[in-house]
């Protein structure tokens, strides 16, 4: 009962501010929702159903593709049991307790490389047709995350979550994204434009290539803020698309400079005293930079945060020459 009432009064208190700021959604501008659907499928969705396009996703491969790699080369890439939880659909749905070892040939779920498909995101048969199994950012942010707060030191893996909430490291404070922290209902997909006529789950304007590179057409980009539900606050379009795009290759420019930095040093202190000081300087400069490395937005998620954390790698690559 009083949740329910604290979250009136932020509802509130929002709208406020919302209003203050001259961004409420504006109905008189709101574009027939009929068009904009079409408009996605000639553009953003290359004429295929929801079907096709889900099976076409690296959800739908990846789970396969790892299996294919065979007992030791799934323990090269240092797989254990606890990893597929976020990565096979029997394991998530059907048994807890599905190992790694069930899913090779003559094991007992051989004929189940399902990965990430249809029913790990939604319930498929109820009364009101097909729902979703979570709600809001944990819809996608459940399994796109880096499982806490970055440790310093430490890799980082898929932080999508952690970026958007603006989770600082080490010396880098919090600094929350406006998203995430000024709209109650945004989420994932609300950018991902997933939906009725979308499911392949990137950023209207995003492909990826055959060796994993992803590539962003800015022209089909600027669909996505074309919806009813953006166009209100969003209404030249072109100044948030430069905006990212400016956002996006300061970032971008960052990342190629200290790649090799990190390469070359993640080499020289693997063969070091583990009890040099430059292996713990190393370790830092590590994670701010896999931070936004693996968050793969390029300051989309975090502008501000990204910017931070390589700020921060950069000087502490700085220390290491
Ligand atoms: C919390 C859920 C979760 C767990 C647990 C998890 N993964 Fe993943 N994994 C993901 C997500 C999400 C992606 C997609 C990342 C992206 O595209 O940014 C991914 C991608 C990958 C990839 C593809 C390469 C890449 O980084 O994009 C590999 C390899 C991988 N995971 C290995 C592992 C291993 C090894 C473990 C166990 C140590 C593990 N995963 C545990 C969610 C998880
Ligand atoms: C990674 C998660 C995910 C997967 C996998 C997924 N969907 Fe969805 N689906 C969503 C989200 C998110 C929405 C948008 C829901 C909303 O806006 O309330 C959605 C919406 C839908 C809708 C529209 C529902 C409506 O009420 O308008 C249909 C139909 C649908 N999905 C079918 C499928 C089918 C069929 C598959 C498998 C081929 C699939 N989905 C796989 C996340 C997923
Ligand atoms: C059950 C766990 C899980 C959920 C839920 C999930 N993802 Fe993923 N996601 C993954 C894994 C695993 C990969 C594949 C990693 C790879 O191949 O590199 C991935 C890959 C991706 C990619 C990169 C695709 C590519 O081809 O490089 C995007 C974008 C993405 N997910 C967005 C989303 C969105 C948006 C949602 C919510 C609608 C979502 N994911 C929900 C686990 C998940
Ligand atoms: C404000 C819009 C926005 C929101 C909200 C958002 N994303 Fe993204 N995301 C983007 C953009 C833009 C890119 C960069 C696309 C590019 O340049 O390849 C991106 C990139 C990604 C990628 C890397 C693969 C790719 O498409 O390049 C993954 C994975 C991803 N987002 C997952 C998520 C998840 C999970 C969430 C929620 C926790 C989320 N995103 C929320 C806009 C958004
Ligand atoms: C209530 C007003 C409002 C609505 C509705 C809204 N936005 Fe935004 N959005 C903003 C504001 C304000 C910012 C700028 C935040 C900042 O400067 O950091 C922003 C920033 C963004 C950015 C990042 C721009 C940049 O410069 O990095 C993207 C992408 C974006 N919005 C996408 C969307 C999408 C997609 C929708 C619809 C699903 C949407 N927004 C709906 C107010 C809104």
């Amino acid at each position: 009962m009083t949740g329910k009432k604290h979250f009136l009064a932020l509802l509130l208190c929002l709208t406020a501010v919302l209003l203050i700021a001259g961004c409420g959604p504006n109905e008189s501008q709101e574009a027939p929702e009929s068009d904009v659907a079409s408009a996605y499928v000639e553009t953003v969705t290359a004429g295929k159903d929801i079907v096709q396009q889900a099976n076409d996703s690296a959800h739908a491969h990846f789970f396969r593709e790892m299996v294919a790699l065979g007992p030791e080369g799934v323990q090269a890439a240092h797989y254990s049991d606890n990893c597929i939880g976020c990565h096979s659909a029997v394991k998530m749905l059907d048994d807890p307790d599905a190992a790694l070892k069930d899913f090779f040939p003559g094991g007992k779920y051989e004929d189940r490389l399902e990965g990430i498909s249809c029913r790990v995101c939604h319930i498929l048969a109820t009364e009101e047709g097909i729902t979703l199994r979570k709600e809001g950012w944990a819809v996608c942010g459940d399994c796109h995350t880096a499982q806490g707060r970055p440790v310093l030191g430490k890799e980082v893996h898929h932080p999508q979550n952690e970026m958007i909430r603006g989770f600082g490291v080490g010396e880098v404070p919090d600094i929350p994204s406006y998203k995430c922290f000024n709209m109650i209902d945004f989420t994932c997909y609300d950018c991902h434009t997933t939906n009725a006529v979308k499911h392949d789950y990137m950023v209207p304007g995003v492909t990826v290539t055959e060796d994993g590179v992803t590539q962003m057409d800015y022209e089909k980009f600027s669909e996505v803020l074309k919806q009813p539900r953006c166009i209100s606050c969003h209404q030249i379009v072109e100044d948030t698309v430069q905006s990212v795009k400016t956002k996006q290759e300061y970032i971008r420019q960052k990342l190629d400079e200290l790649r090799p930095l990190y390469e070359e040093w993640g080499e020289k202190t693997a063969a070091m005293d583990p009890n040099d000081s430059r292996v713990k300087t190393f370790g830092e400069a590590a994670t701010y930079f896999t931070y936004v490395e693996a968050d793969s937005s390029k300051g989309a998620h975090n502008y501000e945060l990204a910017k931070a954390l390589l700020a921060k790698a950069e000087e502490k690559f700085k220390e290491l020459q």
